[in-house]
């Protein structure tokens, strides 16, 4: 494997490959990033992915300095997938100047649940991944049902500006208990791992309702805040837990629900210091 940090150096590699397939990262890889891998390629041929904690979509308060960073042991787990090259830029090669053109997600999707909560956290991904994409040129590229919306977020930009890069999303992998696997889990305690599980089965839980009955509206708001009590008596801060339709991530109204629109239900939540999201689709 390659393993390239100068945009430059980059496209001399990669110049006539026009079925490469590219998986963005942040590093510190686990089995759900190497799912992206393994399915990136039955998809294109070569794989490139790449490793670069953006500066641009962590809020001031957020955890863009502890981040976890294991870069060594990410390569190795790289070069077992059968990468081609990995594309690992710092600061300095990616945002060589301040970075003043920005992607702006539309309100009705950027500014919404992950959004509201994260003020400018869609426009510093769309930003990075517009990047990206300009650097490595893929075909294709892979994104997570893990980060729902951003796959969402993602696919709605490539659509909007024409980008020639078709979208592949790729299942969620999770711990033997359920808990969806994230970089983010590393800052849980003993404890608090063992509580984690406690966020997918109140999705699963959310889900079975939702799938028995006729509901209405003011039902689902109804599961939806004592979702939200039920995981704050355990010690959790929950942002959002939310039943939203899989075509625009929208709330259902009666007419919606009676037209069984598919749905998906998202959830953010705090235990102690560590934000965890997931969500379920219905
Ligand atoms: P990161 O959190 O490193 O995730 C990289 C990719 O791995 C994303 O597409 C994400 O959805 C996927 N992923 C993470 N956990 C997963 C799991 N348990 N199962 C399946 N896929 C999983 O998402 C980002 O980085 C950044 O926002 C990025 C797109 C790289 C832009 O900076």
């Amino acid at each position: 494997m390659k393993i390239i940090s100068d945009i430059q150096d980059l496209r001399d590699q990669l110049r006539g490959q026009n079925r490469a397939v590219f998986i963005p990262t942040m590093g510190n890889l686990h089995e759900g990033h190497l799912s992206l891998m393994r399915l990136a390629r039955q998809h294109g041929d070569p794989v490139i992915a790449s490793i670069f904690v953006n500066r641009l979509q962590f809020g001031p308060n957020e955890d863009f300095d502890k981040y976890p960073r294991t870069f060594e042991a990410d390569v190795e787990k790289l070069e077992k997938e059968g990468v081609y090259v990995l594309f690992a830029p710092t600061e300095k090669d990616l945002y060589p100047e301040p970075q003043e053109y920005r992607v702006e997600p539309p309100q009705n999707l950027g500014k919404i649940l992950e959004g509201e909560f994260r003020p400018g956290f869609f426009e510093g991904v769309c930003t990075v991944v517009l990047k990206l994409f300009s650097c490595v040129q893929p075909k294709v590229a892979v994104f997570g049902k893990k980060d729902y919306q951003q796959l969402m977020v993602i696919r709605q930009m490539c659509r909007q500006l024409a980008l020639p890069v078709d979208i592949v999303p790729a299942e969620t992998i999770r711990a033997e208990d359920g808990l969806a696997l994230s970089s983010r889990n590393g800052y849980l305690s003993a404890e608090e791992r063992s509580e984690a599980v406690q966020l997918i089965q109140t999705l699963k839980e959310i889900q079975e309702k939702v799938l028995q009955g006729k509901l209405t509206s003011a039902d689902i708001l109804k599961i939806e805040k004592d979702a939200c009590a039920k995981l704050n008596a355990r010690g959790w801060v929950p942002d959002y837990i939310s039943v939203r339709k899989r075509n625009d991530l929208l709330s259902a109204n009666d007419a919606d629900l009676s037209s069984n629109q598919p749905l998906v239900v998202l959830a953010a939540a705090k235990l102690g210091k560590t934000r965890l999201i997931d969500n379920l689709e219905i």
